[in-house]
């Protein structure tokens, strides 16, 4: 599975590329919006400098809602950088939009899916990723994880190879269970990343080798 960070902070980003084990990153106009990135020239750049740190997939989102306006706004995201994948929501222009850029082979990531019907529309479409928000039908009890075991049949079904990239992320058992239910990608915050590095077992073994160690490794008098 795929980890993708979820977030416009560059320093997060940069810790999470750090570590070894990032394959892209996703944003949107919120995420953008909580680090104060406003203004076109600001954005653009802002996008480049994400793409400069990482090696994967960069989602940048388009904030028009009809045909043209998202064709206009997605083919100057893609021109950006190569890394770039244009993330189009899950609208009537949006469906047309994914398949444009398919043909296109502009790489695309349909967001807000929050059915398997709209997984489907999305997959028919072209679409290179499919974005379940899992955390939010959580919030609304319904549950988010479930969606993924879904789609993953739908897909499996008919050979879509649309990946699966669940994306609204809360915790590190969401990625877990993303995992279990067969998601390609799970975007995340970095918390839920590191918590998965969490065990008191792994603390209190580690403790006692050092201990052990220090131990055996002391002269005595
Ligand atoms: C996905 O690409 C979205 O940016 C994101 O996961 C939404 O998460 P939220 O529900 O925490 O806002």
């Amino acid at each position: 599975m795929k980890f993708f960070i979820d977030t416009a902070n560059l320093d997060e980003i940069r810790e999470a590329q750090a570590l070894g084990v990032l394959d892209g990153v996703t944003t949107n106009p919120s995420l953008m919006a909580k680090e104060g990135i406003s203004g076109e020239e600001n954005v653009i750049q802002h996008y480049i400098d994400i793409c400069e740190i990482v090696d994967g997939d960069v989602s940048a989102e388009v904030i028009s809602t009809d045909f043209d306006g998202m064709v206009e706004e997605g083919n100057k995201l893609a021109s950006l950088h190569k890394q770039i994948v244009v993330k189009i929501p899950m609208i009537k222009d949006g469906i047309k939009a994914l398949k444009y850029f398919s043909d296109k082979g502009t790489k695309t990531n349909c967001t807000l899916v929050f059915s398997a019907g709209q997984a489907l529309l999305a997959a028919k479409a072209g679409a290179n990723y499919v974005s379940p928000f899992i955390g939010r039908l959580d919030d609304a009890t319904t549950d988010g994880a479930e969606l993924i075991a879904q789609i993953r049949h739908i897909y499996d079904n008919y050979g879509y190879e649309t990946q699966i990239l669940a994306a609204s992320i809360r915790h590190s058992m969401h990625i877990i269970k993303c995992a279990e239910f067969g998601a390609d990608v799970a975007t995340c915050p970095l918390s839920a990343i590191l918590g998965l590095l969490n065990h008191p077992l792994t603390d209190i073994g580690l403790a006692k080798f050092l201990a052990d160690h220090k131990k055996a490794n002391t002269v005595t008098a």
